[in-house]
């Protein structure tokens, strides 16, 4: 997290957009949540339009010269959409023309509707093109039968365009725009099938709406990092199936909600990462038995780490880093390294002693204590920055419950133990790909 890279990229699309160099990003691709099914047979597409006939397009074509109305419909909307990119440093839109939308038109995928004969536009991928468009309306909202929109590092400008009336959309991809500061766009709350909702790197403020987590049933991801949202996050947060959630680099307050537990089924990997949350580390967190990816790492998070933790079986990264945490990092805890903890980040608080598993990891690079108050750890804060934290009452209650213990209790050890268990896992773990998408979605 280098810097304002988003920043540079707009005074560089501002000096001259031509300049631009075709950078490779993380894009959807690189985010794929597989949906489920896969691809192809789950895009539904059908009928949108029926009534005004269309306007003459402009290069004389008629619809009898296009494969059917359809396309010849999105071919309106297309060019009159082509008319608004002021800038278009990687030569996409020159494809955009003639009769041939399904091979020739870079960013645009034809499918055929289930019950109907036609191909028409069923989504649009301008991932990474750097167009510059002063607005969307119009355009998306005008392809009656889309289903995907990705637009990551493109120069969209101007509100998001209302799609709730676009019956197969699922997927919408917004990140990296410069979409006008606004509120959440309660539009997009209308995608009851959505399994995607990518609006990171733009300039969205104010509170994140209750509906967020609940509105969205099919939900596989949501990614609002990097926007200027604020205030407590939703309560009903554990109402979401979502998969992957990452809410970094906002400015949200207030407490992580305790119906986070509620997700435990689902959600994978989950970023609070460097927000301005506080309380107390909520002993939910521990019960998301599926999560590999935990971080609420720069934050004013405060107490104990509860003694649940040592049931996050899966959870590869945790990090609790530059938060007022204290008290002693449980061996329980560190105990999961000899499952697939890889990397347990703590540094930055006031931890002033570790279990005896822990020392082993601290050696191993695979777990980072510094500038917190441990005696004899290396780089810890100054006696005088400890005592000072120290004195501070403390109002957090200590947790030491472990919810999973009844499970594994056939093992001794909550955590570490079964072997063979772990074995599978493990083999399964190796035919899975973890990419660790919520962290590829900190970058544009
Ligand atoms: C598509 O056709 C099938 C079988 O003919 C029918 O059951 C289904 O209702 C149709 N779906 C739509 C959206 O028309
Ligand atoms: C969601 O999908 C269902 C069935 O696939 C469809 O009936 C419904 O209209 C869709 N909802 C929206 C808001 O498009
Ligand atoms: C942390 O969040 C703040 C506020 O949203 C932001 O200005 C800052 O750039 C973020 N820090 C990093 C390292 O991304
Ligand atoms: C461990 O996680 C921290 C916090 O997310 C990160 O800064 C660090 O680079 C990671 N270390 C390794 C070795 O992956």
């Amino acid at each position: 997290m280098a810097g304002p890279p988003r920043g540079l990229a707009l005074l560089f699309l501002v000096v001259s957009c031509a300049a631009l160099a075709a950078a490779s990003r993380p894009s959807r691709e690189n985010l794929d949540v597989s949906i489920g099914g896969g691809g192809g047979g789950g895009v539904g597409i059908g009928i949108g339009i029926g009534g005004s006939s269309p306007a003459p397009a402009p290069s004389g074509l008629r619809p009898c010269d296009f494969e059917n109305e359809r396309l010849y419909r999105a071919y309106l909307v297309i060019q009159q959409f082509r008319q608004t990119v002021s800038c278009d440093p990687m030569g996409i839109t020159p494809s955009w023309s003639g009769t041939d939308l399904c091979s020739s038109y870079k960013g645009f995928f034809c499918e055929r509707p289930p019950n109907v004969t036609d191909r028409t536009i069923a989504s649009v991928d301008f991932n990474g093109y750097m167009l510059r468009s002063d607005s969307l309306q119009g355009f998306i909202n005008s392809l009656p039968d889309l289903a995907l929109f990705h637009a990551n590092s493109n120069d969209f400008g101007g509100a998001v365009p209302a799609l709730s009336g676009l019956q197969y959309f699922y997927e919408l991809d917004l990140s990296n725009n410069r979409l006008a500061p606004a509120p959440f766009p309660t539009d997009v709350l209308g995608l009851t099938n959505a399994t995607f909702i990518d609006i990171r790197f733009n300039s969205f403020y104010g509170e994140l709406p209750a509906g967020v987590f609940c509105r969205f049933p099919r939900i596989q991801a949501i990614f609002v990092n990097n926007n200027q949202f604020s205030g407590a996050l939703p309560d009903n947060i554990g109402q979401s199936p979502v998969n992957y959630l990452s809410l970094a680099n906002n400015r949200f307050t207030g407490e992580i909600p305790r119906s986070i537990a509620r997700n435990a089924g689902t959600l994978l990997e989950v970023l609070f990462l460097n927000n301005s949350l506080s309380g107390c580390l909520p002993y939910e967190l521990g019960l998301l038995e599926k999560a590999t990816v935990i971080d609420a790492g720069t934050n004013m998070l405060t107490g104990t780490i509860p003694a649940s933790f040592a049931c996050l079986r899966k959870v590869e990264q945790l990090n609790l880093a530059n938060n007022h945490l204290y008290g002693v990092v449980p061996d329980a805890l560190c105990k999961l390294a000899f499952g697939r903890l890889k990397n347990l980040t703590l540094s930055g608080n006031y931890f002033t002693a570790l279990g005896s598993c822990c020392w082993d990891l601290i050696k191993e690079g695979r777990l980072n204590v510094d500038r917190n108050c441990i005696q004899w750890a290396p780089n810890q804060r100054s006696h005088e920055e400890c005592a000072k934290f120290l004195h501070q009452p403390k109002s957090c209650p200590i947790s030491d419950y472990v919810p999973c213990f009844h499970k594994f209790r056939f093992f001794g050890q909550p955590a570490g133990a079964g072997a063979l268990e772990e074995k599978n896992a493990a083999a399964a773990a190796a035919e899975e790909e973890y990419r660790y998408r919520t962290y590829s979605a900190l970058h544009p």
